[in-house]
């Protein structure tokens, strides 16, 4: 632990902050402790086995939680938060982690049909324990949804052409989501997640040969000939040279109505196809909802939609379905930023310009409504499927990799993690500007938006510019750097009751392990970053959702750095020899009582 003055008494951020450093463990601060809630392979529906490293199927990963838990939702079932929902995310399959003999170059069917099954999402009901973390129990609400599972297609897209397959001739139904990465609960009570790096799974892309097909295809990171888990050997909707516009039919947000287990999750055209990290809503004051999205790549955009209804309040099976189609029709939007400094004083280096401050105005460029394109050469329907080039047309600022995006709930502004990017002012990249400052940008940023809701115009600033504080080019909401805790890569973005942001990393470049962090946004100790807690070698922090008692995250891909994949860094949660498990983690204070509260 790091003792001294980095404590702080702002509500929700009274702890002594845990140290950088590389365990295979979970380190929490002093006072609290910790409990695992669930791993990849424990049961969730009812029959299904003890998890069985050594003798995994397909039809036992149906029923358990699957892989690589990202996004966390938590939705409570009464008021006191004793009996809740926690929705999560499968990202993605790691296999030589996952099969105690893996050929990538032969997968096997049971292997590859595993994978399928440990994609996508688990609803499993958890009972807070007394002074405690929260346990999974058996529940009608259970459910997973896999690569399995049918999505009806929603919005505007619905019904295209460049969605038809030869399994869906309609292009309205699609079996399935994957790199399903944050999220966000509905004040409705539903899920909405975003399909993320779907493009890693399509082979063949370079079989096309039309023009406009090839561009299309490049622009989504479609390329080369077997994929590299060789689906494509097994169902031909993962080759792209038999079934063209199956790609298409990802990287959308998806929604997901946890309170009714027979409920068909939706696919939602009208916010756009890229590669979302998320959507998250804010409601307007006239009732319209807006939501907000990035697209984790290099030097991609921040989106947000506007709802043309208004929202029915409650979380009845009522107001859930009514909501549910207030994000099928409205306008989309992507953002542009100015800076109100002279580009002349951003150096590329980090260093404030003389306002002392990173900040300016900014637009939403509207790109389609409805049947509607604002994008001249593009009609609405190519708009929602190749967002991405309809957005390079529109002139859009180029972002490092917009990541979690979410609303402030006590001060209302909009706060979005820019991980990094390391090719920002590379040979043939844009170079520096005010809103991503900095060249070869390795430890991320994060900017915070004063947005006219449903209108076009925003001011921002950014709240942190990340690093060790002892580098002049980073910058803590202009708090005394020597008080605060490094942070490097932030990813995802949460809040507690009192507005305190918090933040977990992916990647942190500063060689410790990635973690939680919470900052106070307002008032005298906007900026002290301080860490809660770091997660075990070679693992990502995800997920976290902060409560007045439980602090829980998602611990993805651990021990995913090794030279040899067979031999991974980590060997949490289980120890000994195992093959480490991502996991869902709770912490609490010891005894009980307020986290961040002394
Ligand atoms: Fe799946 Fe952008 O992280
Ligand atoms: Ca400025
Ligand atoms: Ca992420
Ligand atoms: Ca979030």
């Amino acid at each position: 632990q790091q003792g001294g003055p980095a404590r702080g008494a702002v509500p929700g951020t009274d702890f002594a902050p845990v140290a950088p450093n590389t365990q295979d463990a979970v380190v929490i601060p002093e006072g609290y402790e910790q409990g695992i809630v669930i791993r990849w392979g424990d049961p969730v529906l009812e029959g299904a086995p003890e998890f069985d490293f050594n003798a995994q199927t397909a039809a036992a990963q149906e029923k358990q939680f699957g892989y690589n838990n990202d996004f966390a939702g938590l939705i409570p079932l009464d008021a006191g938060g004793r009996e809740n929902l926690m929705v999560v995310n499968h990202e993605y399959t790691t296999e030589t982690h996952m099969f105690p003999a893996y050929d990538e170059n032969n997968p096997t069917e049971e292997q590859v049909r595993i994978a399928w099954a440990a994609h996508g999402l688990s609803v499993v009901a958890v009972e807070r324990e007394r002074g405690g973390g929260f346990r999974p129990k058996p529940s009608r609400y259970n459910r997973r949804i896999t690569l399995n599972t049918e999505f009806e297609v929603r919005g505007p897209a619905a019904g295209s052409d460049l969605l038809k397959t030869s399994a869906d001739p309609a292009g309205t139904k699609v079996f399935g989501t994957q790199n399903n990465c944050s999220g966000s609960v509905t004040p409705w009570g539903t899920v909405l997640s975003g399909e993320e790096n779907f493009n890693q799974y399509f082979a063949n892309a370079d079989s096309v040969t039309d023009p406009v097909a090839k561009e299309r295809l490049a622009r989504y990171g479609l390329k080369g000939t077997e994929s590299d888990r060789k689906w494509e050997r097994f169902d031909k909707r993962w080759d792209i040279a038999r079934e063209p516009n199956e790609p298409n039919r990802f990287g959308w947000i998806v929604e997901i109505d946890p309170h009714d287990p027979k409920s068909k999750p939706v696919k939602h055209t009208a916010l756009g196809r890229f590669k979302h990290e998320t959507a998250s809503i804010k409601v307007a004051e006239d009732g319209r909802v807006v939501a907000y999205s990035g697209d984790d790549e290099r030097f991609d955009y921040i989106y947000k939609f506007v709802s043309n209804g208004r929202i029915k309040g409650g979380t009845s099976a009522l107001a859930r379905r009514h909501n549910m189609s207030l994000l099928d029709d409205g306008t989309l939007y992507v953002a542009k930023f100015t800076g109100n400094s002279p580009a002349g004083e951003i150096d590329g280096s980090g260093k404030l310009p003389a306002d002392g401050h990173f900040d300016g105005a900014g637009e939403w460029l509207p790109l389609a409504s409805g049947k509607k394109s604002f994008v001249p050469g593009f009609t609405a329907e190519e708009v929602y499927v190749f967002t991405r080039l309809a957005a390079d047309a529109v002139g859009a600022t180029k972002m490092d990799r917009p990541e979690d995006i979410e609303p402030n709930p006590v001060n209302g502004r909009i706060y979005c993690a820019l991980t990094n990017n390391t090719n920002r002012g590379s040979a043939g990249n844009a170079g520096a500007d005010e809103s991503n400052p900095r060249v070869g940008n390795k430890h991320g940023h994060v900017l915070e938006l004063d947005d006219d809701t449903t209108g076009t115009k925003f001011r921002w600033n950014l709240l942190l510019v990340c690093g060790d504080p002892n580098d002049p080019g980073t910058y803590f909401g202009g708090f005394d750097k020597s008080q605060v805790s490094p942070i490097s890569c932030p990813d995802n973005v949460a809040f507690d009751r009192h507005g305190n942001l918090w933040i977990s990393t992916d990647g942190n470049a500063l060689d410790s392990n990635d973690g939680l962090f919470a900052v106070p946004v307002d008032g005298p100790e906007r900026g002290k970053v301080k860490q809660f807690l770091t997660v075990p070698v070679g693992a990502e922090t995800c997920g976290p959702v902060v409560t007045d008692e439980v602090v829980t995250v998602c611990v993805q891909h651990p021990g995913e750095d090794a030279e040899d994949p067979q031999n991974p860094t980590s060997h949490w949660p289980d120890g000994g020899n195992s093959r480490p498990r991502p996991s869902v983690v709770a912490v609490w204070r010891t005894g009980g009582g307020e986290i961040g509260r002394r």
